[in-house]
């Protein structure tokens, strides 16, 4: 049920707007109304979100990392896994960003024969890699319908990308692999059972969104072919805030209303990883807990009474015990207080 109802979900979005247009002609709504609003959506959603992340107190440095922090100079410490300095920071960042990092020393465990196994993730690692790779380059190749003139990098891309040259129009890899990634992705979800049970509704409607996207994309350009022209005209239209909606079969305002429930979503969501993970303290955060002191900002102030205070009212009574005072007493070596 949990993977049953959000596709329901889905397959009712896409017959909304098949009718939608397709039968009610209602091409404005479907093709300017809901698009500018799932943007705004998007922008408004996105950076609320962020903003309330950013202004989140993070008083002190999280050091839970795996990684050995920088202290004394003969103990080698960890430069990427536990930065102590900014330059180290990016470096961490880059490395998860680009390449997934702590996802590929993901761990699965299972029980054989009433044993415990661990073993490595990385099919799942590189799944996640594939797919977010592909949909980045299919919305690049997309810049086609968005700007005239094309940008530069959109043929070097699709030239890139159709290298295989196979069928006509020719099959992008990415058109493939974004269709491939998702349902691997599906399919481990519902197959190990382990994370079948911790998956939730909001966990398969984004698969079945991104599926529903590649589908109807695909098929518009390797089935029933759209008129690609009028497309481009609808697009320009949108982007320069002059919107005009010509004739275009509603197969195309499927994948358009997707892509805009996709958008409106998002900042709901856990897609929100895209923005939340530059804002991750164990990610963001240099670990120089030993070369300098955080002091808590929000520290109430106390009134203290200290030892030394404490020592200088007793002082003559203390002597006259025969009690040691702090100055008899030994500091340990290199313990600065
Ligand atoms: C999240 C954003 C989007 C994703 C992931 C996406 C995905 C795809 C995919 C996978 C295809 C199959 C062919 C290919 O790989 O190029 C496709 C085709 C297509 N998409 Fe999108 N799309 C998105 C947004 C849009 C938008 C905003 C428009 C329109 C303004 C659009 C219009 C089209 C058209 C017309 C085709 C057919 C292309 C052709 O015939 O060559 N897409 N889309």
């Amino acid at each position: 049920m949990k993977a049953l109802y959000p596709f329901l979900a889905v397959v009712a979005l896409a017959l909304i707007a098949y009718i939608g247009v397709g039968v009610a002609g209602m091409n404005v709504l479907f093709g300017v109304v809901l698009p500018y609003m799932a943007l705004a959506l998007f922008i408004g959603g996105f950076v609320f979100r962020v903003a309330r992340w950013a202004s989140s107190p993070v008083p002190f440095r999280i050091t839970t990392t795996c990684g050995q922090q920088k202290s004394l100079p003969w103990i080698k410490s960890s430069y990427f896994e536990s930065p102590h300095n900014n330059l180290g920071v990016i470096g961490r960042m880059a490395l998860e960003v680009f390449t997934f990092r702590s996802l590929f020393r993901n761990t699965r465990m299972e029980l054989r024969d009433k044993k415990l196994f661990y073993g490595g993730e990385q099919l799942l690692w590189a799944a996640g890699l594939v797919f977010h790779y592909s949909f980045l380059i299919v919305v690049l190749r997309h810049f086609r319908f968005f700007t005239e003139p094309v940008p530069f990098f959109v043929p070097i891309i699709q030239a890139a990308d159709g290298f295989f040259q196979l069928g006509v129009p020719t099959i992008y890899i990415t058109t493939m692999a974004i269709l491939a990634a998702p349902t691997y992705l599906f399919v481990r979800r519902v197959l190990v059972p382990q994370v079948r049970y911790i998956s939730l509704p909001s966990d398969y409607f984004p698969l079945y969104l991104i599926l529903g996207i590649a589908l109807t994309g695909a098929l518009m350009r390797h089935i029933y072919r759209v008129d690609v022209a009028a497309v481009k005209e609808l697009a320009m239209g949108l982007f320069t805030f002059n919107p005009v909606v010509p004739q275009i079969a509603p197969l195309f305002y499927v994948h358009i209303f997707l892509v805009s429930v996709l958008l409106a979503y998002f900042p709901f969501s856990k897609l929100m990883h895209f923005g939340g993970i530059f804002l991750s303290p164990t990610r963001n955060l240099a670990n120089n807990n030993r070369m300098r002191r955080h002091v808590n900002p929000w520290n109430h102030p106390v009134n203290v009474h200290t030892y030394q205070e404490w020592q200088e009212e007793f002082k003559d009574k203390l002597e006259a015990a025969g009690m040691p005072l702090d100055e008899d007493v030994i500091k340990p070596q290199g313990v600065q207080v």
